[in-house]
C-alpha cells in the first residue's frame, strides 16, 4: 500500500499528455459518441477530456457527468452566466495540467483521428500549432451550407494573413493543438469574444507562430444546429476593432453605441413620416418614433453588438424586447435629470444634452448587458 501523499509510480496511470477541449452548447447526443471515436483514436496516449458547457438547455452538462462517473479522465466545466466560444476555449487552457491542448468542435465535424499527428508533430517541436484546415490540398467539405459563406471565409483569411503575419489556408478553424503552456502565456492578451480563437492566438503571439496544417476533412454535423451564424466577417472586424482599440473603449461598448447612433436617424426618419405623411402631431409621432427607434436599436443590438449571446426563440425576443424598453426607460429618465440640471446650473446646452446622452447610453448599456442578454 503506498501513502496517500507518496507519488504515484508511473506505471500505475498514464501520464497525462493531451487535453482535448470541447466547448459544448446543446450538443447532448453528440457526446457519448464522440467521447468514444477520441478514445478508439487516442489509445494508449494519456488524454483528458474537458467539456465546457455553457449551461446547455438539453442537458449536456448532466450528459457530460454522467459520462465522467464511469470515466475520470472526462472533465466537465459548466458556466453559468458566461457565453461565448473563444472563453470556453481559454477556461479550458487554464483548468487543464497537461502539457498539450487540442480545441475541437463537439459535434463531430471534426475528425479525431487528426488528433495523433497533430499531437506528434508539435511534440517534435516541429511546429508551434498544428491546425485542422477545411482549405489546405487534400482537404473536402461535406456541405457548406450558404454559398456566400465560402466567399466570406476566403475574404477572411486573406485578411488574416496579413494581420497575422503567419501562412495559413484557414485562420478561423476551429480545430487545432498547441502547447498548453504557450496558450496561458498568451491569455491575458486575448480578447475572448466571438470564436475566432485560434486567429487571435496567432495574432497575439509577439513572434509569428509556425504552424503546420492538417488538411481534413469537414463533416455534416451528427446531430443538432450549427450556433454560430455565417457573418464571419462580422466577428473578424469586431477582433480587428478588439486588438486595436478594445482597451480604450470596449468592443461592445463600440457597437452599442454605434447602434444608438444609428437609433438616432431612425427615430428622426419616423418622426418626419409621421408628422410629414400620416400627418399625426408631434406628440403621437414623437412617441411611436421612440418605439420604432427603441425597437430598431433591440434588434440591431441582439444581431450584432450581442451576436454570442442572440436571443433567438419568439418568447425569449418579446420579453428580451420588453426588458431593452424598461432599462432605455430608465436610461431616458437619467439622460433628461442630469442634463436639466446641468442646464439649470447654466451649462450650454449642447453640452448639457451631450452630457445626458453620455449617462443615458452608459446606463442603457450597463442595465441591457445584465438584464436582456445577461442569461
Ligand atoms: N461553451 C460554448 N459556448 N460552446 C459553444 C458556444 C458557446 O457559446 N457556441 C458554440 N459552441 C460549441 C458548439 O457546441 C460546437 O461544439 C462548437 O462550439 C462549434 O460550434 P458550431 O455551432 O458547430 O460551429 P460551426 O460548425 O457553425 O462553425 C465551425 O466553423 C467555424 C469557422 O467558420 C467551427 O469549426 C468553428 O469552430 C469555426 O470557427
Ligand atoms: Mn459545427
Amino acid at each position: 500500500m503506498t501513502s496517500p501523499l507518496s507519488p504515484i509510480p508511473a506505471d500505475s496511470a498514464q501520464t497525462l499528455e493531451l487535453a482535448i477541449i470541447l466547448p459544448t452548447l446543446d450538443e447532448r447526443d453528440n457526446l457519448a459518441p464522440l467521447v468514444e471515436r477520441i478514445a478508439a483514436t487516442l489509445g494508449g496516449t494519456g488524454w483528458e477530456i474537458l467539456i465546457v458547457d455553457d449551461n446547455s438547455a438539453d442537458g449536456t452538462a448532466d450528459e457530460a457527468r454522467r459520462l465522467a462517473m464511469s470515466d475520470p479522465r472526462i472533465r466537465v466545466i459548466q458556466r453559468i452566466g458566461r457565453r461565448g466560444l473563444s472563453s470556453a476555449a481559454i477556461e479550458g487552457f487554464c483548468a487543464t495540467a497537461a502539457p498539450f491542448v487540442a480545441v475541437m468542435d463537439a459535434d463531430h465535424q471534426h475528425d479525431p483521428k487528426l488528433l495523433v499527428d497533430m499531437l506528434a508533430c508539435v511534440k517534435s517541436g516541429e511546429a508551434d500549432v498544428a491546425v485542422g484546415s477545411r482549405f489546405a490540398e487534400g482537404a473536402s467539405m461535406a456541405e457548406w451550407g450558404r454559398p456566400d459563406r465560402e466567399k466570406l471565409s476566403s475574404m477572411a483569411n486573406t485578411l488574416a494573413r496579413k494581420l497575422t503575419g503567419v501562412d495559413l489556408t484557414d485562420p478561423m478553424s476551429g480545430y487545432f493543438l498547441l502547447p498548453s503552456a504557450l496558450a496561458r502565456a498568451m491569455v491575458p492578451k486575448l480578447s475572448g469574444i466571438g470564436f475566432k480563437i485560434l486567429l487571435d492566438l496567432l495574432a497575439t503571439s509577439p513572434t509569428p507562430l509556425r504552424v503546420q496544417e492538417f488538411p481534413m476533412k469537414f463533416a455534416a454535423r451528427l446531430s443538432g444546429e450549427s450556433k454560430l451564424d455565417r457573418a464571419i466577417a462580422l466577428d473578424f472586424l469586431a477582433g480587428l476593432y478588439d486588438k486595436s482599440f478594445g482597451r480604450v473603449i470596449p468592443t461592445r461598448f463600440a457597437l452599442f453605441g454605434t447602434v444608438g447612433m444609428m437609433g438616432v436617424g431612425v427615430h428622426l426618419a419616423i418622426l418626419y413620416a409621421c408628422i410629414l405623411v400620416l400627418g399625426t402631431n408631434f406628440g403621437w409621432s414623437q412617441t411611436v418614433a421612440t418605439f420604432g427607434a427603441m425597437t430598431f436599436n433591440f434588434w440591431l443590438n441582439n444581431f450584432l453588438t450581442y451576436r454570442d449571446r442572440r436571443l433567438k426563440e419568439p418568447g425569449k425576443l418579446f420579453w428580451g424586447w420588453v426588458s431593452f424598453v424598461a432599462a432605455c426607460s430608465i436610461g431616458a429618465f437619467a439622460n433628461v435629470a442630469v442634463a436639466t440640471t446641468l442646464h439649470d446650473r447654466g451649462l450650454h446646452t449642447m453640452a448639457a444634452a451631450l452630457v445626458g446622452i453620455g449617462i443615458g447610453s452608459v446606463w442603457n448599456y450597463a442595465l441591457s448587458s445584465r438584464f436582456v442578454w445577461g442569461r
